[in-house]
């Protein structure tokens, strides 16, 4: 309790503070609530009791827990049979059931005291850290006193399953950060902290039976230095690692359940098992030896699918059931390629005793008698979407990580679904452009993206759309070594993500969200939590006219306006656009900005103009991009190069195991010089480049002659190539065909091994 006065203590001192409080005159809550009623004017927050139903215990605990927020540490706990206004100034916790709305709560905020009603207690705690957000961040709040608003409050969550992850596997974090990471979860009302406790890189958690797997398994040699794609990698040298004692787990199961969080542990099987393995090799198909691994990616050595294997997993887990006290168990099931099992006899001798056909049905076997465990300990499994693979188990719940297609398909099959799609809940992609960025996995994950993020598929017919419990954001954390860039990565997209489970897709709207998200930020920034400065970057689209390429920057949800800034060999000329658009017309380099009121800047996004033979002219596509990655069918002909450094935002499109094949139509007859074409290349996100592309040219858009082909050179190194193909013989044509074939099937030992590749294909430079 000394603490959480300190903490108010620090909180009222606070110069940010008070600047957000003279700029805000709305209830910053979030996730926003269902409905909120102003009424006349404030009152002073003045505490004489706390007054509690009667004979519930865990009322009165939470009543203590949260006495400071009222400067009243010692205020008086007083037990009443109803809520029964009197002259003292009190605030009411009680609970008036509903049966069909168990998450409910009420706060009324009037000049007589504070009454707060839930359907169960947990509502209550919703409340609480709805007060709590109105207390720190609304209106005034000095030493001497705090004003809220007089207002009514009745909310209540869309979702059942609010869920934030975190990898302690890549990257190791004491039981303080634990601590603090769940404080946030619980701030932004969410229910289950997924706990990802063993990987290739660390087994992070002490099992007694089996010593050695924290002895070996928690530690590592050496770790990657940079991203590992980067040629030649490079190594620390510094033995790595740590684990949580069975103790430790203990008090932070205690801790997230005080906050009305579950823990749902992850106990990687059969894949990702190197850390298992390296302390167990008997249970390995090779018997070893195996290491600890010291990159990321996935690697061919698995769990082997024997009898002894099997027994050895269910001693782990009947040890991780009576740490964890809820219905859930993870068991991963994610990338785990089959190919020491093929060679394996103790795997052959169990696939043909099981009489299974294919290495998948072998998962499937092995996975099914994991759940047969599990129910019979009274847990319920859950599992990555690859489980869906070879066969469901009969009651496992499907968390559906390569988009959405697992997810629908386990919910048509009456299972339970949690949604997290990499492209909007994985935090380990890039949150902004900004060139600052510390290094991430790749990707592209914008706050305004995981905004949008819907979790019931669109196609998803609505009988089962019951079967969908909500969603999750994922917190890898190969490139997050430590613990300010996890918080730097995981906020605030995690807050934009809770609004998305909170809130009906009615009741959201960005820019409100943006609006109450910038009185929040102090309140990071004071607690030493740095987030990044380019959360709300401009977007903008590029609409291409006779005139020229049309730059319409997004409308910015707060006030303020759009800054340009041409570059000019050496000089540079500012600019406000009327109506914040710009026509380009030749080659342009140039930053925008978003000002705000206060003359604060958001970070610039930069656009550079290369204005070519094929800007605005019309592409047809022979193979279909993938929906995905695919913003518009000429942003590979807009003279806006894709960024070298990730391969999603608008300039890409992405071929899902198919061909690139378009035809340009310029128009008219023109002579050709050179075709550039740029491409990515990150096989641990399954992308290669194309074997080979076929450049042909045509006057009549019928009858193609090939001009040129490229074939991919051997060696190449990196993440991004740009294909530039000289045409060298003298050529007119009106209409060029393009051809880059897809790379095909993924290699064993590879990310996606047996899943056919992605070939990504940026602009399309004709001169
Ligand atoms: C995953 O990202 N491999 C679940
Ligand atoms: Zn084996």
């Amino acid at each position: 309790m000394k603490l959480f006065y300190l903490y108010f203590f620090l909180l009222i001192c606070n110069p940010f503070l008070l600047r957000a409080q003279s700029i805000n005159k709305i209830a910053p809550i979030i996730p926003q609530p269902t409905t909120v009623n102003y009424g006349n004017g404030s009152v002073e927050l003045i505490i004489d009791n706390i007054v509690v139903q009667k004979g519930n215990e865990e009322i009165k605990k939470l009543a203590k827990f949260y006495a400071t927020l009222f400067k009243k540490p010692n205020a008086p706990i007083v037990e009443a049979e109803k809520i029964q206004i009197q002259k003292a100034k009190n605030i009411y916790l009680f609970i008036v059931e509903r049966r069909n709305e168990p998450d409910r709560y009420k706060i009324q905020v009037t000049a007589s005291g504070i009454i707060v009603e839930a359907s169960q207690v947990k509502g209550l705690f919703y409340a609480l850290q709805t007060l709590t957000q109105l207390v720190e961040l609304s209106f005034e709040n000095t030493t001497e006193k705090i004003k809220l608003p007089t207002i009514i409050i009745e909310d209540q969550p869309r979702f059942n399953y609010r869920g934030m992850h975190l990898d302690v596997a890549r990257h190791f974090f004491p039981v303080s950060f634990i601590k603090q990471y769940i404080d946030l979860l619980a701030r932004f009302k969410f229910n289950t902290f997924h706990w990802h406790l063993t990987d290739d890189q660390g087994w992070r958690i002490e099992i007694k039976k089996y010593p050695e797997l924290t002895n070996v398994g928690a530690y590592r040699k050496e770790t990657l230095i940079g991203h590992y794609t980067d040629s030649p990698v490079k190594y620390d040298g510094k033995e790595y690692g740590g684990f949580y004692t069975q103790d430790q787990i203990k008090e932070i199961v205690q801790y997230a359940a005080d906050r009305y969080i579950t823990i749902i542990p992850e106990i990687e099987m059969p894949g990702h098992a190197s850390a298992a393995i390296a302390a167990y090799p008997i249970f390995g198909c090779t018997g070893g030896p195996y290491e600890v691994q010291t990159t990321w990616g996935v690697f061919s050595d698995v769990f082997c699918t024997k009898d002894t294997t099997l027994t050895f997993l269910k001693d782990v887990l009947n040890e991780v059931c009576d740490l964890f006290p809820g219905k859930y168990i993870h068991i991963g099931g994610d990338e785990c390629p089959k190919e020491k099992w093929k060679a394996c006899p103790s795997c052959q001798r169990v696939r043909l005793r099981q009489n299974l056909k294919t290495e998948d049905q072998l998962q499937s076997y092995f996975i099914k008698e994991i759940e047969k465990y599990l129910n019979r300990k009274g847990k319920k499994m859950i599992g990555w979407d690859e489980i869906l693979e070879g066969g469901l188990a009969p009651n496992a719940t499907v968390m559906s990580w390569r988009g959405e297609k697992g997810g629908i398909e386990a919910a048509t099959s009456k299972h339970d679904v949690v949604m997290t799609p990499g492209s909007h809940c994985y935090f380990d992609h890039y949150q902004s452009n900004y060139k600052k960025e510390p290094l991430a996995f790749g990707g592209y994950t914008p706050i305004s993206k995981v905004y949008q993020y819907e979790p019931i598929p669109a196609s998803l017919d609505p009988k089962f759309h019951q079967y969908i419990l909500g969603a999750q954001g994922n917190v890898w954390t190969e490139y997050m070594d430590n613990e300010r860039k996890v918080i730097y990565m995981a906020f605030p997209r995690a807050m934009a993500l809770a609004e998305a489970l909170w809130c009906k897709p009615e009741e959201k709207n960005y820019g409100k969200f943006l609006e109450r998200l910038q009185i929040h930020m102090p309140w990071f920034k004071t607690r030493k939590m740095a987030l990044t400065p380019a959360f709300g970057e401009l977007q903008y689209q590029l609409v291409h006219n006779d005139s020229g390429m049309t730059v319409k920057f997004e409308r910015a949800p707060i006030p303020g306006k759009v800054l340009v800034e041409f570059e000019e060999g050496n000089n540079f000329r500012q600019d406000y656009p009327l109506g914040d658009s710009i026509v380009l017309s030749a080659n342009s380099k140039l930053k925008a900005w978003y000002m705000f009121e206060d003359n604060s800047l958001c970070k610039p996004v930069s656009i550079e103009y290369n204005q070519h033979k094929a800007v605005g002219k019309s592409i047809q596509f022979i193979e279909t991009p993938s929906p995905k990655y695919f913003g518009a069918a000429n942003s590979i002909i807009n003279g806006i190069k894709a960024p070298s450094n990730k391969y999603s935002g608008p300039e890409w499109i992405g071929m899902e195991g198919n061909d690139f094949n378009s035809i340009l139509n310029l128009n008219q007859s023109q002579s050709l010089s050179q075709v550039k074409i740029q491409l990515f290349h990150f096989p641990a996100a399954w992308i290669y480049l194309p074997k080979e592309i076929k450049i042909e040219g045509s006057n009549d858009g019928k009858t193609f002659q090939t001009i040129e082909t490229w074939k991919l050179p051997e060696n190449v190194s990196g993440k991004y190539l740009e294909a530039e193909i000289k045409i060298n013989k003298p050529i007119n044509a009106q209409y060029i065909q393009i051809t880059a074939l897809n790379h095909g099937m993924i290699q064993q030992g590879q990310a996606g091994a047996g899943h056919k590749a992605w070939l990504f294909v940026g602009e399309l430079t004709v001169e």
